[in-house]
């Protein structure tokens, strides 16, 4: 019987054929192909700076370590979200701090993130959670009064808007991912955007080892070794990956048309159900993953039911804060702590046949009607 994974990344000939090109070249590492895919996503994201990196976890510590932490210094975030957020803020020595999230978005909680603000907190990371960016009207307004920076962590968000604003073009800097499931994918890549000057001068020597020129800058022409500047990193993005990157970018519009309408037609179908929950989503959204709250205390049970189904489905994530990494903080996070027992990631990706989507349904449905579950009205929170 076939299965059905929960994500799966779509590469065919297109990006076999550029990856070709770039053997061809002769010239594999940061190069002509990394800078056109920068030129790219600036034109698509409508800012100023990209800067391109080999992973989304690399584009969050050299956005935040460009900031200048200082040890003790201390950075908001929600605690559900991929352990990457967190080990990028550790990584520059200053601390996390968890937040909760609002339950039907899962994004940060803008009230709950203001209380916990103290004399060292420098800067707050929304995370785009499932591709949708929320409340950051409120997050940009609190940061504005409170004197904090804005570091989007839009691993899940490439091509998503907010209020008809690009993501990337929002906050004072945003990290993405292009890692194989991601919306886009470079087989693995990031990239930092930002439209602050400053910041972007701060950014741009922390990808290769502080140095003020790369390699190829100098090789194409700009003489001399390169002067050392600032402690850095090798983080740069090779042109294999950009090459992969830049056929993505160009097929972007289908994947997000696609995925959309799955989302339309797993929000329809779940719409009754009593015990299965969809997240909010909007039009604005380039969904990356689908995930339901099961509010009946049987996530597992549904999780098994489906996986007998060769459906596959997925919890994510584990709130940092309960990691062991972070047992000397253990704050109080119960709306967290509970979310994580119900939230339950279905299937989404391009590839997915109607055939596939129906299959999803019918399983969660069936596993629903099973124990009567039914709701007559779905009532979402109004929100921005
Ligand atoms: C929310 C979030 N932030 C950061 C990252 C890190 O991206 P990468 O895997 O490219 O390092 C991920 C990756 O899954 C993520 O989900």
């Amino acid at each position: 019987m076939k299965s059905i994974p929960i994500q799966r990344p779509y590469l065919g000939e297109e990006e076999l054929a550029a990856v070709r090109d770039v053997f061809s070249s002769r010239w594999l590492g940061m190069g002509p192909v990394t800078r056109a895919f920068e030129e790219s996503l600036k034109e698509f994201l409508g800012v100023k700076h990209v800067i391109a990196v080999n992973t989304g976890t690399s584009a969050l510590h050299i956005a935040l370590d460009a900031l200048g932490l200082a040890p003790g210094d201390e950075v908001l975030l929600p605690s559900l979200t991929f352990i990457a957020s967190a080990q990028a803020i550790v990584a520059t020595a200053a601390r996390p701090v968890f937040c909760e999230v609002y339950p039907e978005t899962l994004t940060l909680d803008v009230a709950d993130a203001a209380q916990r603000i103290t004399p060292r907190t420098r800067a707050i990371m929304p995370v785009h959670y499932a591709g949708l960016a929320y409340a950051m009207d409120e997050v940009l307004s609190l940061a504005r009064q409170r004197g904090l920076r804005v570091v989007e962590d839009a691993a899940h968000a490439f091509g998503s808007r907010y209020k008809g604003r690009m993501i990337g073009a929002l906050g004072d800097v945003t990290c993405f991912s292009f890692d194989p499931i991601k919306n886009i994918t470079c087989g693995e890549g990031g990239a930092v955007a930002t439209g602050d000057d400053e910041l972007a001068a701060r950014i741009l020597p922390r990808r290769v080892l502080g140095m003020e020129r790369d390699t190829w800058s100098r090789h194409s022409g700009q003489r001399g070794p390169a002067r050392v500047v600032v402690p850095g990193f090798r983080y740069h993005l090779s042109d294999i990956n950009a090459a992969i990157g830049l056929r993505q970018l160009a097929r972007r519009e289908e994947f997000q048309v696609r995925k959309q309408e799955i989302v339309r037609r797993y929000d329809a179908a779940f719409a009754d159900l009593g015990g299965v929950q969809p997240l909010k989503h909007t039009e604005e959204t380039f969904p990356f993953m689908y995930v339901v709250r099961v509010q009946d205390g049987r996530r597992d049970e549904l999780m098994s039911y489906l996986k007998d189904r060769n459906i596959d489905s997925g919890i994510h994530y584990v709130p940092n804060h309960l990691q062991p990494l972070f047992q000397d903080q253990r704050p109080s996070l119960p709306v967290t702590e509970q979310l994580f027992q119900q939230i339950l990631t279905l299937p989404l990706y391009w590839e997915m046949t109607d055939e596939d989507i129906d299959t999803v349904i019918a399983a969660v449905r069936a596993f629903s009607a099973a124990k009567g579950q039914r709701r007559s009205q779905v009532t979402h929170p109004a929100g921005s």
